[in-house]
């Protein structure tokens, strides 16, 4: 399966990034291809902890090629900063690539996300302000600034003049701060851009050469389908894809390139920021999931929101990008939790009940789950390596799942550690030699 494509099936924060580290270990390119430094992902490696926002999941592998692909925002000043990090720890960023065609976070961007957010006042999105949504709307309106930018001071300057003049109105409140003189910011950016430029490729090729020698690519995804610019809970969304989908724009290649994707999923569900969440549990067990699974935002530090395994939105995940395979994660936060809550339906307004995801915003505001009841297990399963090795009731949590969606469960997280994961079908050749 040379082309694999991993992404959220939920709200993000899936646990993604431990998927797609311990998948890297066989991979000869592990490839960003949407978001940005909104994304965190924590990967514990030996006892150590490592937190990551826009560099690829694969890096603590030596060497091994990780790009951010084109379709990937980067914020040069959090990217040096990451590497930086990395490399004090002693960790080889030599395989770091970055897209010539990815866009850039500008100071502006920042300033026009803390911006809009506060004017939007109670129908704020919660965004991680970071900039991303004001950088999208920038390479759509084709004022954006890319890469390959920061080599050129002449062409650097023009382009930050072009896309700072149509934003002076809303930029206004912030004129005389320093970050946005002109002349100030295309210094920092071509400094970073000297910083950076070793890494600044042409990155699909390495994509396609990867692909034709039939070794193994992992598309990266970040944030999760329903956080989806088109297929989510627009507006409560992202500025990008985070579907399937967008692997093959983001990163450069075609359909046909991609042979499974693999929808990462946790047990239960959690959502940061603002938005419809029919499964929400506000009360005692919420707060348990929230502490027991440590459901505290990698990016922003924020509390996430908590609730049951969603099927209704799952299943939706599963058409929207075509999964193959699912892997469910901190199945170990649900021991001790009996009966166990799985939405198989909504309740929408007026006593209609909805078997598929509901398109219209109104309704999907105000449905709520209709749950089945499964019973729960004690034990410890943080010891399982296999799924035989988990109590009865766990593999029919499991089990009832795979049945719901109709496609396979291929890796089980029960810790956080990197042996703490079980592999299965399609997933088990692609175990990493010490997992
Ligand atoms: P933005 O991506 O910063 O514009 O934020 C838009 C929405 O997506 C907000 O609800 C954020 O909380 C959410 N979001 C963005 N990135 C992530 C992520 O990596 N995990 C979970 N939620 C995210």
């Amino acid at each position: 399966m040379p082309g694999l494509v991993i992404v959220g099936a939920q709200w993000g924060d899936e646990g993604k990034g431990k998927v797609v580290d311990l998948l890297a270990e066989q991979a000869e390119v592990v490839i960003r291809f949407q978001g940005g430094n909104n994304a965190g992902h924590t990967i514990v490696r030996e006892r150590e902890t490592y937190k990551f926002h826009l560099v690829p999941s694969g890096i603590l592998y030596p060497g091994k090629i990780c790009a951010v692909g084109n379709g990937v925002v980067v914020d040069p000043k959090v990217l040096t900063e990451e590497l930086d990090g990395l490399r004090r720890r002693g960790v080889d960023v030599s395989g770091l690539r970055i897209s010539a065609n990815a866009h850039l976070i500008m100071p502006y961007h920042l300033l026009l996300d803390h911006a809009g957010e506060s004017r939007l006042g109670k129908l704020q999105i919660g965004t991680t302000r970071r900039g991303i949504g004001p950088c999208y709307a920038d390479k759509a309106a084709r004022l954006g600034i890319r890469m390959q930018d920061l080599l050129d001071e002449k062409i650097l300057r023009q382009k930050i003049y072009a896309a700072m003049e149509p934003k002076r109105q809303t930029l206004r409140p912030f004129a005389k701060d320093p970050v946005l003189d002109l002349h100030t910011m295309t210094e920092e950016y071509r400094t970073l851009g000297h910083r950076l430029e070793p890494y600044i490729a042409d990155t699909a090729p390495i994509v396609w050469d990867a692909l034709d020698r039939g070794n193994l690519v992992v598309f990266e995804g970040a944030q999760g389908t329903m956080l989806d610019i088109d297929h989510g809970t627009y507006p409560f969304v992202t500025s990008s894809n985070p579907v399937a989908g967008a692997a093959c724009v983001g990163a450069g290649v075609g359909p046909k390139d991609i042979d499974e994707v693999w929808g990462v999923a946790k047990a239960y569900a959690t959502r940061v920021g603002a938005g419809p969440f029919p499964t929400e549990l506000e009360e005692e067990t919420g707060r348990r999931l929230r502490e027991v699974g440590r459901e505290f935002g990698t990016t922003t530090g924020r509390e996430r929101r908590t609730g049951w395994l969603d099927l209704v939105a799952l299943r939706y995940a599963v058409r929207v990008n075509g999964l193959t395979g699912v892997a469910i994660t901190k199945l170990d936060v649900l021991t001790g939790i009996d009966p166990i809550n799985v939405a198989v339906r909504y309740l929408g307004p007026e006593g209609a009940s909805f078997d598929t995801f509901p398109y219209h915003q109104s309704i999907l505001h105000k449905s709520v789950g209709d749950y089945v009841e499964l019973p729960g297990w004690e034990e410890n399963i943080s010891q399982a390596r296999s799924l035989d090795d988990l109590p009865a009731n766990a593999q029919a949590y499991l089990d009832f799942i795979s049945e719901q969606l109709g496609v396979p469960v291929v890796m089980v997280g029960v810790g956080p550690a990197r042996d703490e994961m079980l592999w299965t079908g399609a997933a088990e050749r692609l175990r990493p030699a010490a997992a």
